[in-house]
């Protein structure tokens, strides 16, 4: 609770006042993080998408600026990303930040055409405060697919071009261009791939380098269609060679099997690092949760990398390392012995329902960890032996009614095959965020207690022997 309002986060970004859901042009620049957000300040519900803005230079303090990009005649602002023209190839000025993003004409949808998404360009020479719309737009016209949209940009030095990623209804479609103005197509993939529960939205496309060898990930989230129902950010891995992306395997990965995790995707800009963001939220309920002045938060910033795991490519996330410096150990304890049950902290101990816990070198078992209030309410974070998963149970939660999917078990399996677990929760006011096994296994969830959830207990049916926990707070007000 932040200036009285209850299930507002700390350290998650919130809008101020409105509506916000994907993130947007995320760009680095002159040591500041860009969020752009699909944001609709005048109500607290999806509408005329505009483009929000905020930065900061840590990740975790966001200050919020004016409105980035406002509807224009071609349409609503949706969702896009953002470069740094570093050789000045459009000409609007070296360095400019130029957004390709989706201008979606709502009266060309009700006019029945299915070419109302097309994508356009603007640029910014004072760091994202003012734009210009480039008078040539849209720079990508619409072929006819009624679903065109979240054009995400990145620089392929190989090739010198850029490289769009573009979702399109079912399949992700490659296009390139050298100055960001005239587009062409490349290639399309994954019709027949992935995860097709839903459509296709917000892609990604980046490399890691493991140990000399480049390995490319391509990020498509998908509505609906996640693992536990809804909205959620599926991956595959393989590899481009600037003109087509070719999989390694046809197994669907989840980046986030929670529930709370959407359109998520990485910074740029940001040299090696893989910096991610998604949407802390999901479209089955996101109109609908009780929170009164604004909607919607972004998970905490996470890092991404690769590992092998059972021969597959795996892209493990954690908390940027940003997220450590603002976290204040309270407790260390070696060796901690569940005998039943261990109370980490007690009821109401936790009073604003902000903390972080850190478990290392737990037997692969069954365990779970309690979060509670004293209202009866409570969230469940837990693994399961026999199934090998790990689950978030808010079926006792607090508000649940809203809709009626939401009181829900929701569960993840377990990816790592060590003989050891370990588990890093972030938790902050109604949202948790569980890393397991170094970020295997990631889910993100949200909750909307009546009081927040002050009391961790961890509970175990055998003898659970944890090697190290650690449970923190995070620096108060992180958010200014
Ligand atoms: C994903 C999404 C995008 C679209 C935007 C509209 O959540 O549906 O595909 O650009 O939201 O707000």
């Amino acid at each position: 609770q932040q200036n009285g309002e209850p299930h507002r986060p700390q350290l998650h970004f919130t809008p101020k006042k409105g509506w916000m859901n994907d993130p947007n042009g995320m760009v680095f620049l002159n040591g500041k993080y860009h969020l752009f957000f699909q944001h609709n300040p005048n109500a607290t519900v999806w509408g005329p998408m505009h483009w929000g803005h905020a930065t900061s230079t840590d990740l975790v303090h966001w200050n919020e600026l004016p409105i980035a990009l406002y509807p224009d005649s071609l349409g609503t602002i949706f969702s896009g990303s953002a470069v740094i023209d570093v050789n000045n190839t459009a000409g609007f000025g070296k360095n400019a930040m130029v957004a390709i993003y989706t201008n979606h004409s709502h009266e060309g949808e009700k006019a029945g055409t299915d070419k109302f998404q097309n994508q356009s360009i603007a640029y910014s020479l004072d760091e994202g405060k003012t734009w210009t719309k480039y008078k040539g737009n849209p720079v990508l016209r619409n072929p006819g697919i009624r679903d065109f949209r979240d054009p995400k940009v990145s620089w392929y030095a190989p090739g010198k071009k850029w490289i769009m990623t573009l979702a399109t209804l079912d399949h992700i479609t490659f296009y390139s261009s050298p100055d960001l103005k005239t587009w062409k197509e490349e290639s399309r993939f994954g019709k027949n791939t992935g995860a097709h529960g839903g459509v296709w939205e917000c892609p990604d496309l980046i490399a890691f380098n493991d140990n000399g060898k480049l390995v490319w990930v391509l990020i498509v989230n998908l509505n609906p269609g996640g693992p536990n129902g809804g909205s959620a950010t599926q991956y595959f891995t393989g590899s481009f060679n600037g003109n087509t992306f070719t999989p390694n395997d046809t197994t669907i990965k989840w980046l986030d099997y929670g529930p709370d995790e959407y359109a998520g995707i990485t910074w740029s800009n940001t040299g090696n690092r893989k910096l991610f963001l998604g949407w802390m939220s999901n479209w089955q309920y996101a109109n609908v949760v009780p929170t009164k002045n604004w909607r919607s938060a972004m998970t905490l910033p996470r890092e991404l990398g690769i590992k092998k795991i059972n021969g597959q490519y795996v892209v493990v996330s954690t908390l940027a390392k940003e997220v450590d410096a603002v976290t204040r150990p309270l407790k260390t304890v070696p060796h901690v012995q569940v005998a039943d049950h261990y109370e980490v902290v007690k009821a109401s101990g936790n009073a604003d329902g902000l903390f972080r816990l850190d478990l290392s070198g737990l037997p692969v078992t069954d365990f779970s960890i309690a979060l509670t209030n004293t209202k009866g309410e409570a969230v469940i974070v837990g693994f399961d032996r026999t199934a090998n998963q790990f689950y978030i149970d808010r079926t006792r939660s607090g508000a649940t009614d809203f809709e009626k999917g939401f009181a829900k078990k929701h569960v993840a399996p377990r990816i790592a095959t060590n003989s050891n677990l370990n588990l890093t929760i972030a938790g902050d006011a109604a949202s948790l965020e569980l890393f397991a096994d170094n970020g295997a296994t990631v889910m993100t969830s949200i909750f909307f207690p009546s009081e927040p959830l002050s009391g961790i207990t961890i509970t175990a049916p055998g003898n659970l022997q944890i090697k190290n926990l650690k449970y923190s707070t995070f620096v108060q007000n992180a958010q200014k």
